[in-house]
Order: C-alpha cells, then sequence, then structure tokens
C-alpha cells in the first residue's frame, strides 16, 4: 500500500477507487500542497495528485523523496518542473484528450460572448436599463464569414477549427511545425506566420501551452498590429499575455473586445481589465463541464494506481 496525497476533493468517485488501494489524505481546496496536511506527510508520500494552482519544484521535491509520480489534473503543466522530476526518476503525467471538446466549446462561448456583447447585455438588462429596441443597442462585431486566427493548433485548436467551420469562418493558424497537408485540408485552415495571424484576424484564439517561448507571446507589439474593433480569446494559459498591454489596448484600440478565462496571476486579475465594458471574463473554467472534470481525475487516479502497481503510466508527460 502506498501513501498518496490528493491536492483537493475531485468530482466522481476517483478518490474513492484510489484509496480502496492506498492510504490517502485529501487536502483542502485553494491550499494543495501549501497546506500542512501536505506538510505532515512529505516525507512519506510516494504519488501526488496535483492541481495547476500547485507548484512543484526542486523545493518541494527535496520535501517529497520517495516520490515516484506527480499526476496533474490538467493537460497543461507548466506548473511542474518536469526537469528536477525526470532528473529524479519521478513520473508526471497529464490529462490529454478529454478536455478538448469542453475547452474548444468555452473558448467559442468566449468568442460570441465578447462579439456580441452578451455579458454587457445581460448587466444592463439586470440593471434595468433595457428600455426597449432600438436599432442602435449593443452593436457588435460580425462572427459569421470573419476570420479566426488559432495560435498553436493541437488537439484543441483543431476542435476550435471545426466549430468555426459551423460558424462559416476562413481559419488561420500559426504552429512551429505544420500540420500534415491533408489534415490542413480536412480542417480547412492555413498556416501563417505570427504576426501575419495577428494582423489578418478578426479573431485571434490562444491554444498554444505556456512556455518560454509563449510568456507574452500577445504583446503591446502584436496587439497594436491587430485589426479594428478584432477580439482576442484565451483559454490557453494568462503568460501567454501581457495583461498591461492587453489594458492599454483595450481602452486605446486597436483591439475591440476580449473574452478571458485565464490570468496571468490568478486569481489575481488585472484592474484594468475588471474595469472595462469590452471584456468577458471567465474563472478558468475551460475544462469545467462534469464528465470532463471526472474524466480528469480518473485519468490522474488511473495513472497513480498502474505507477505504484510498477505499470507505465497511460499518459506520461516526456
Ligand atoms: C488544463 O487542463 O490545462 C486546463 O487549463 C484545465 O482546465
Amino acid at each position: 500500500m502506498g501513501t498518496v496525497f490528493v491536492s483537493s476533493p475531485l468530482p466522481g468517485d476517483a478518490v474513492e477507487r484510489l484509496a480502496r488501494e492506498h492510504s490517502v489524505a485529501v487536502g483542502a481546496p485553494h491550499v494543495g500542497v501549501r497546506g500542512e496536511a501536505f506538510a505532515a506527510r512529505a516525507g512519506a508520500l510516494d504519488a501526488i495528485v496535483t492541481l495547476l494552482t500547485d507548484r512543484v519544484d526542486g523545493a518541494l521535491l527535496a520535501r517529497t523523496p520517495r516520490l515516484q509520480i506527480v499526476a496533474n489534473v490538467a493537460v497543461g503543466v507548466d506548473n511542474v518542473d518536469l526537469e528536477a522530476c525526470h532528473a529524479r526518476g519521478i513520473a508526471v503525467t497529464n490529462t490529454p484528450g478529454v478536455l478538448t471538446e469542453a475547452t474548444a466549446d468555452l473558448a467559442f462561448g468566449l468568442l460570441l460572448a465578447a462579439a456580441r456583447r452578451i455579458t454587457e447585455g445581460d448587466r444592463l438588462v439586470r440593471a434595468g436599463a433595457f428600455v426597449g429596441w432600438t436599432p442602435t443597442l449593443l452593436l457588435g462585431t460580425r462572427v459569421h464569414g470573419a476570420t479566426l486566427g488559432l495560435v498553436g493548433l493541437g488537439r484543441i485548436g483543431q476542435a476550435a477549427a471545426r466549430r468555426a467551420r459551423g460558424f462559416g469562418m476562413k481559419v488561420l493558424y500559426a504552429k512551429r511545425t505544420p500540420l500534415a497537408p491533408e489534415t490542413e485540408r480536412a480542417l480547412c485552415v492555413t498556416r501563417v506566420a505570427l504576426d501575419d495571424l495577428f494582423a489578418a484576424s478578426d479573431f485571434v484564439s490562444l491554444h498554444c501551452p505556456l512556455t518560454p517561448e509563449t510568456r507574452h507571446l500577445v504583446n503591446a507589439d502584436r496587439l497594436a498590429h491587430m485589426r479594428p474593433g478584432s477580439v482576442l480569446v484565451n483559454t490557453a494559459r494568462g503568460g501567454c499575455v501581457d495583461e498591461a498591454a492587453l489594458a492599454d489596448a483595450l481602452d486605446g484600440g486597436p483591439l475591440g473586445a476580449a473574452g478571458l478565462d485565464v490570468f496571468e496571476d490568478e486569481p489575481r486579475v488585472h484592474p484594468g481589465l475588471l474595469a472595462r465594458e469590452n471584456v468577458v471574463l471567465a474563472p478558468h473554467i475551460g475544462s469545467a463541464d462534469r464528465p470532463t472534470r471526472e474524466a480528469m481525475a480518473r485519468i490522474a487516479v488511473d495513472n497513480v494506481l498502474a505507477v505504484l502497481a510498477g505499470r507505465p503510466a497511460a499518459t506520461p508527460v516526456e
């Protein structure tokens, strides 16, 4: 029997399954590996199930000498020092595949809400300020037939491209490695250079991981070259966007609006974004439909069960 720390309660029965075979402690929400429950057990832990809000670095690993696996309940692993884990022979796993459609759904939800000013309209109605239909009320940006630029075209980017077809959109993408020509044809997407994508798109949606290369990929310069009235959507990682530059671009243009599910320093949101009407804000809920979150928990737990039984993890991150 191994000793496992699960950062926070998880949806579904995954933690129960884990507890049938191992000694399991569950941390408090918003506390995770920073709390007393973790500190008290660190030296004895064989496995940890982490959230994207848990930092797994050399300092944590120094306290967990028995650790065999870090099972992150997320597809992104920017919270984990992979090099430090691998140097100690610790497996790192993520939850790819299961959150693809949910995250693409939310990206489109934010795109539509920002373009068509849905949350502004909601606030107006609730404030009792809807006094009747007028031809000029809350005029927004046209989605149908517009050009969508996708930064990154992995699983989630491709799911966004499929949705864009339903809206008659032209889809550009920027990615270090081009897709195979038959995949490009099937998705009806055209690869362009990153700077050209920003200049040519009515909507830009981010679907890349956060790495040293993608940090502040959306910066003042790229924002300045976007089309007048264009819309930025981010369901990837907040660090991909320079939020101070974004707030300025929303004030002074050319950007027209933004839809954001992720922030540079969560849960803090830049005050310049909170203050603006033309920003739709969501609390990092891209993968938050019930079946998706249950599947993420299931994958993380299955990886722990496998590694502690001496089998390879199903979704290792190399
Ligand atoms: C992930 O898996 O990386 C997402 O951000 C969680 O919704």
